[in-house]
């Protein structure tokens, strides 16, 4: 019998969000009930969502930056189509991959002075991981340090150097050997390089998880420590770099030039994982040093055609579309609006970002009535008020945005790189008019704040 994925679909469609409560995270999907969020999407494109019943949603997560380039890029598209009919043999292990040369060539002539070897594996977790390990055996000293409030990924080793501890509670023991410092700190990062036994320092050049973006003076500095210690600097881009802050990679912003970049995510065009470490070739040369170590690191997917061939379609369109230059452009439009609203709105604490990684963050009013019902919020889970904005975006703007991290009171925009000046008023004039409503106790923002309260406490 035939096999047809649209007649599957069709017919099993409704049932989603049941098998994921029978087989998959019945707590996930739980989640996505109690807010609202448990929608059956039929249709991607570009920078929006549409669901069963043709509700248009401008989707502001991105696939957490998957979706650079929008959904279903036509030129990715044609690229993956074209690479299926050319029926071309991958994963032949024993050879040299064309494409995964190809990749690595043209990927090279984006980085930073330096950066000059490649290895290619799947996720971004895989690339942290890849470089750690790497670091640890060409220093040959032991010791990873990392930043607070950092995230590089859930695996065993790159939970090891995760900067969030709500992530590690209960998974000990990690690996051995891995030190948190507190952002901006250059003393505290001086006296661990000091001990001589530091292999790497790794940071994300704007932090992920809340939008953290270090003082200016910080990352040259770290990376000169880095140098006079003798540590490898790695900065993991695997969520700002490829033009999501503005530049090619972040770290340009400051004129950086690391050992070591991990990039990931939208490399794969929003069709393949694909991630990548791009390093120093003396790196590679002691890592592989030796005929006998040819194969001492790899992964069985790392290479495959499809995601090469989703890599240099990505870039070929980044180029065409002068996408790091848009990002910047439409962010700090973007950016300039979010921030008028500061002015306006008391619980808009912040805005910050660069290009299209943007946080907000809130904080309690000082009306007494409004700051009670704020704190009863809060005291059943932090950034639980934020929860109510990012309800309210989604209910009545049909924006799908998220809390930007555990217990935080800031959301993270994401958009994709493609977006202009029509999506940019319609996320200043969302957060304008919810804004506008959280002054309204007994308004639609806070009408969930009792569901929530309920959940939480019963959590
Ligand atoms: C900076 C950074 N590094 C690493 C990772 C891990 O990537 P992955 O989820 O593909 O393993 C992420 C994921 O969001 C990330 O933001």
């Amino acid at each position: 019998m035939s096999f047809s994925l649209a007649k599957l679909i069709e017919m099993r469609q409704s049932d989603q969000y049941d098998l994921h409560m029978k087989y998959i995270s019945q707590h996930m999907a739980r989640v996505q009930q109690i807010i609202g969020f448990n929608k059956i999407y039929t249709r991607g494109k570009g920078a929006y969502l549409w669901d069963e019943n043709g509700v248009r949603y401008l989707d502001l997560l991105a696939g957490y930056s998957v979706f650079n380039l929008g959904r279903d890029h036509p030129i990715i598209l044609q690229a993956m189509k074209e690479y299926l009919e050319l029926e071309r043999p991958t994963l032949v292990k024993m050879d040299c991959p064309l494409l995964a040369g190809l990749l690595a060539e043209e990927l090279i002539t984006h980085m930073t002075p330096g950066l000059d070897a490649i290895f290619f594996a799947n996720s971004g977790a895989d690339a942290v991981d890849t470089a750690v390990k790497f670091a640890r055996y060409a220093v040959k000293k032991p010791r990873v340090v990392y930043v607070d409030h950092s995230f590089h990924g859930l695996t065993l080793g790159t939970l090891s150097i995760n900067g969030g501890e709500d992530f590690k509670k209960g998974f000990e023991p990690l690996i051995p050997d891995t030190v948190k410092v507190a952002l901006n700190d250059l003393d505290g990062l001086e006296k661990e390089f000091r001990k001589g036994d530091v292999a790497a320092f790794i940071i994300e050049p704007i932090q992920g998880k809340g939008v953290y973006i270090p003082e200016d003076n910080y990352l040259p500095e770290a990376q000169r420590l880095c140098r006079k210690y003798g540590a490898l600097f790695i900065c993991d881009e695997v969520q700002v770099g490829l033009g999501r802050a503005g530049k090619f990679l972040c770290c340009e912003h400051w004129n950086l030039e690391p050992d070591m970049v991990t990039l990931a995510k939208s490399l794969g065009g929003g069709y393949i994982p694909v991630s990548a470490v791009i390093m120093r070739r003396e790196i590679n040369n002691k890592v592989f040093g030796h005929l006998k170590r040819a194969q001492v690191h790899s992964t069985t997917f790392g290479q495959n055609d499809m995601g090469m061939a989703a890599g240099l379609a990505t870039l070929h369109v980044m180029e065409e579309e002068k996408i790091v230059e848009r990002s910047a452009s439409v962010g700090t439009k973007l950016l300039a609006g979010l921030m008028a609203l500061k002015e306006k709105h008391e619980m808009i604490a912040d805005v910050r970002g660069r290009g299209l990684i943007i946080g907000i963050e809130f904080r309690p009013p000082r009306n007494l009535a409004m700051k009670a019902a704020w704190s009863a919020i809060e005291a059943a889970e932090r950034g639980l008020f934020t929860q109510l904005i990012v309800i309210s975006l989604m209910r009545d703007h049909q924006i799908l945005t998220q809390v930007g991290g555990p217990g935080v009171n800031i959301i993270k925009l994401l958009p994709p790189l493609i977006i202009g000046d029509e999506e940019v008023d319609m996320i200043v004039n969302a957060f304008d008019m919810i804004m506008d409503e959280t002054k309204n106790l007994r308004g639609r923002v806070w009408a969930t704040s009792g569901e929530l309260i309920k959940q939480a406490m019963s959590a």
